[in-house]
């Protein structure tokens, strides 16, 4: 029998991290495409974990989160953003940023439901809207700076806008939102029941002493928002695949509803380990200094090139120009740079469903400072 099934997602292909770092692999190229560390993570974390397992912490957690770790959280929200959420009924563990985006946007949409996405987008979310059958109302973020123009927002919001998704720090943009922008989708959401995500998975990684506006310190907005956070992301463990989601007690009853029959739980000992870990604030006040020096020492290392630097104010991403090297496509430049100068990045123009092209590639510096030598070297030559 020829079994066929029509695809829910036809248009998805392999992203474009895969390629890239598949390609670096195949060039043996230095790979600041792909967001991940290439450094070790703490070794106390890496304790804990093992403490945990051998103190006997390897059966399910509770569905919504090993308590401790979500009560640490409660504490960590309050400290940063003074905002006093409940760790019973606001916080669940997920297993990664990425599905707790995907079970928040299942929880709300239905078929035919609008959901307004800035691009260049992360890559999930087009897909995770899709596969719920609602259509996503695509918006660029304007080029070079990548701030929401939300004259365009309110143009574009109609009785079918179910949701709106922010992404700060952004990536691939290093973009970060401010305290105009709140008060502007403030106001253009009072009296709607537009409901907000809030991707937050680089929350700690925000530079040059700018507050991260996270939606955590708006109650106001919380009652209709879900944060997604991401521990992978910030720990420098993004194999863990382990992250969180906040929101409001009406909201996270029902993302739990999901939450229970996709996941149930997540890895108990990592959840142990971070409880502990988390008690330290230091482990996440220190990592904005941590990850700044990397992004100022690859910007001063980049000035020896031909790369225009665009400005990051946070994640672990900047992005580069290259019209003084030449005006090929974004993507042809990438797996040049790969294959010829031995140095794997990402072309920004992934980011975009229609492939929108500024001519922008994006650099990850969460790096060793060798990789960032070695890989600088290399695109001197370009
Ligand atoms: C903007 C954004 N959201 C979510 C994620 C996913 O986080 P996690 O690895 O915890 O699923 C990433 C990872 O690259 C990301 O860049």
């Amino acid at each position: 029998m020829n079994l066929t099934i029509p695809s829910k997602l036809p248009s998805a292909t392999t992203s474009i991290f895969t390629v890239m770092s598949a390609l670096a692999d195949e060039y043996k190229a230095v790979n600041l495409g792909q967001g991940f560390p290439d450094y070790s993570m703490s070794d106390e974390l890496i304790s804990l974990v093992n403490e945990a397992m051998r103190n006997g912490f390897n059966q399910y957690t509770p569905m919504q989160g090993y308590t401790p770790l979500r009560e640490v959280l409660a504490e960590k929200i309050e400290t940063l953003y003074k905002t006093i959420v409940n760790p019973d009924t606001d916080i669940t563990i997920t297993p990664g940023g990425t599905c707790a985006i995907y079970t928040a946007l299942t929880t709300i949409l239905k078929p035919d439901d609008e959901v307004i996405i800035f691009e260049p987008a992360y890559d999930s979310y087009i897909p995770n809207v899709e596969i719920n059958g609602a259509i996503p109302v695509l918006i660029n973020l304007q080029f070079p700076e990548y701030k929401i123009d939300w004259t365009e927002v309110k143009k574009k919001i109609t009785v079918k806008t179910k949701m709106i998704m922010l992404n700060s720090p952004h990536n691939p943009t290093g973009a970060v939102l401010d305290e105009n922008d709140i008060a502007r989708l403030r106001s253009i959401v009072k009296d709607t029941n537009i409901i907000i995500l809030s991707d937050e998975v680089y929350e700690h990684l925000v530079y040059d002493n700018i507050a991260h506006q996270s939606i955590l310190r708006y109650p106001d907005l919380l009652t209709r928002t879900f944060v997604c956070f991401s521990f992978g992301k910030v720990y420098h463990c993004t194999g863990w695949k382990l992250g969180y989601c906040v929101s409001s007690p009406e909201l996270m009853k029902e993302f739990r509803k999901v939450h229970q029959f996709n996941c149930f739980s997540c890895h108990s000992p990592s959840q142990v380990a971070l409880a502990d870990f988390l008690k330290n604030k230091d482990s996440f006040l220190s990592l904005a200094a941590f990850m700044q020096q990397k992004r100022d020492y690859f910007i001063s290392l980049m000035r020896n090139t031909r790369f225009t630097m665009l400005n990051s104010k946070g994640s672990y991403f900047i992005c580069a120009t290259y019209n003084k090297i030449s005006d090929e496509q974004a993507s042809d430049l990438a797996i040049r740079t790969t294959k010829e100068a031995g140095v794997a990045v990402i072309p920004v123009s992934a980011f975009y469903k229609a492939g929108t092209d500024n001519k922008v590639i994006r650099f990850c510096f969460a790096k060793k400072k060798e990789t960032l030598e070695a890989a600088v070297e290399k695109l001197i030559k370009l």
